[in-house]
Order: structure tokens, then C-alpha cells, then sequence
């Protein structure tokens, strides 16, 4: 049967050590992956804007021997309203192997998979990011040399997409992960329900105690309009991460899923800083996204 990529809780632990396992190896060993996709070709489907994601997805199914097609949905029959997500998912079905999609909800990525008879990756919805969480939990393995036995501080708006894909995976794995956020952004009850090891806080101290990995994320999500700025500032502007903060975290590292707001949800002095790890981050997106296309295209 088809594997889809839509959710981190779908993923048991072994599955995800598994990805970033072969991510590894895959970066240690770029020239033996060089033909693995020879011939495959991937969908790429964006409602919302996208540098890293849909450019790390283009150049991993490129060195894997494959080729991506970009696909404006705005132009498209089903952008148009012509034409029912169903019967593209199931017309989409004939020509490509895997599809990545971008999309605002999470129920139209599902509805998406099930008239899929490929796979389905999810290049994030309002819900969700897994492919994130895994290159981060790649990185944070690079950096720290473990995944167990530590602890993640996540800061500002938690009601979102990276923190939820956070909790499913830190429960999974068995990482402490501490979030302080406003109240009126707390992540959603029905990814709280079943987690473990996640403490939620508006107390900034008890958050960062014992950190070894600071997270944030931008306050502007892509599906928020403008006109909100000014009251989510407001809000937020408490649980911004500035040097302040992070010297109470000892040697802990910076870590931001991008794109950033420079003086929002983080300060220059701390996403520039020795301590920042954003680039590596976003680096290797590559590389989990090689594991994750290798896994599920079969
Ligand atoms: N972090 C991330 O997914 O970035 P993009 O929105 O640029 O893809
Ligand atoms: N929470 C952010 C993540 C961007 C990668 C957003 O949805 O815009």
C-alpha cells in the first residue's frame, strides 16, 4: 500500500529515526543516491509561499536522478474552481509518482491522499510541517551528538503548524519540550491531548531552564493577515528570544524553522550570533527531504 507524509503522529519512533538514519547516509554519501529516482517524477502544489521547501524538494528529487514539476495552483482548473480536489488527485495520480502539496488546511491534504494512489507528502498546512521537525530533529542529532535526554524551549506563538509538528514529535521520541507562549496561542487541545513530556508555560524562566535548544517561529504565519500585526505583537512581544533570554540558557543553540522577522520573535543579536544554527537548519532540509522521498517512493 501507498505511504503518505502527512503528519509526524502518523510516524512511530522507530519510522522516524529510520528517515533521519537514512538522511544521514544520504548526506555522507551524496554520489550513490545519484540514480535512485532515475525516472521519477515529483508534483510540487503550493497554495502558500515557499523558498526553502519547494527549493530543497526541487534540487533533492534533482540529485536523485528524478525531475519535479512546479504547478501554479492559482492558474489551475481546481484554483479556478473548475474542477474538484478529488478528480485532480485522481487524474494527478496518472502522470506523476509523489506529490508534495503546500495547502492552508489539513483536511484538503487528506482528502488529497485518499484519491491519491501515490504518495503524499505534506510541504505544510495551518496544522502542521512535518518534513521540518524531521531535518530539525537531524540537526539537533548533528549538534548535540543524541536526541535523548535533552531539552527543547520553544518561545511565541504556539497555536502553529512547527510547534504542533514539535509536540508529535517530541512525544514520539521522548524529548522534554517546554513552550511558553500567550495564553490565547497555546497549541491546539487536540494535539496536546495525547502528549507526553510537554509542559506549556507563559512563564519565560521556567521555559528556558536546562534548555539545550531554543525554538521559535515567525508571529506572521503565511495564512495570518496583516491587519493582525499590531495585536500579535502586543501579545507576543514578551516571549521574544534577545540575548537577555538566551543567556539564561547556558550553552544552549538557536534554532528557527525561517523565514525570520528580525526584531519580532527574535533579535539580530541571537539569530547572527555563534550560537545560531538557522542555516545548518535550513540546510539540511535537503537531506531529509532525500530520506523522505527514498521512503516513500517505492
Ligand atoms: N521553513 C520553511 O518551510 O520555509 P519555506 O516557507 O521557505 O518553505
Ligand atoms: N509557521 C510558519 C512556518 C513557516 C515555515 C508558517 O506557517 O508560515
Amino acid at each position: 500500500m501507498k505511504k503518505d507524509l502527512l503528519s509526524i503522529n502518523d510516524l512511530s519512533k522507530t519510522e522516524i529515526l529510520e528517515i533521519i538514519s537514512l538522511a544521514e547516509k544520504v548526506k555522507k554519501n551524496t554520489r550513490r543516491y545519484k540514480s535512485k529516482l532515475k525516472n521519477n517524477v515529483l508534483l510540487d502544489i503550493f497554495e502558500k509561499p515557499s523558498l526553502r521547501t519547494r527549493l530543497s524538494f526541487e534540487v533533492a528529487m534533482y540529485q536523485l536522478g528524478g525531475h519535479t514539476i512546479y504547478y501554479d495552483l492559482a492558474g489551475s482548473p481546481l484554483g479556478k474552481g473548475k474542477e474538484s480536489l478529488e478528480d485532480t488527485a485522481k487524474v494527478v495520480s496518472r502522470y506523476v509518482d509523489v506529490i508534495m502539496a503546500r495547502l492552508y488546511s489539513q483536511d484538503d491534504l487528506i482528502k488529497l491522499a485518499k484519491n491519491s494512489s501515490i504518495p503524499v507528502i505534506s510541504g505544510l498546512t495551518d496544522y502542521e510541517h512535518p518534513c521540518q521537525i524531521l531535518g530539525d530533529l537531524l540537526t539537533i542529532k548533528e549538534k548535540l551528538r543524541k536526541l535523548s535526554n535533552i531539552k527543547i524551549a520553544y518561545f511565541g506563538d504556539a497555536k502553529n503548524n512547527v510547534t504542533h509538528s514539535l509536540i508529535f514529535a517530541c512525544s514520539k521520541l521522548n524529548i522534554k519540550l517546554s513552550i511558553a507562549c500567550p495564553k490565547e496561542m497555546q497549541p491546539l487541545n487536540s494535539v496536546l491531548k495525547n502528549s507526553r513530556n510537554i509542559e506549556v508555560t507563559q512563564n519565560v524562566n521556567k521555559a528556558i531552564k536546562n534548555a539545550n535548544i531554543v525554538y521559535v517561529d515567525s508571529w506572521m504565519s503565511y495564512q495570518i493577515p496583516k491587519s493582525e500585526h499590531t495585536k500579535r505583537v502586543k501579545l507576543l512581544k514578551k516571549y521574544q528570544v534577545n540575548s537577555e533570554l538566551m543567556n539564561k540558557a547556558g550553552k544552549a543553540l538557536f534554532m528557527h524553522c525561517l523565514p525570520a522577522m528580525r526584531g519580532e520573535e527574535v533579535t539580530s543579536d541571537v539569530i547572527d550570533s555563534r550560537r545560531s544554527i538557522v542555516l545548518d537548519q535550513a540546510g539540511n532540509r535537503l537531506f531529509i527531504q532525500k530520506a523522505i522521498l527514498l521512503k516513500l517512493i517505492k
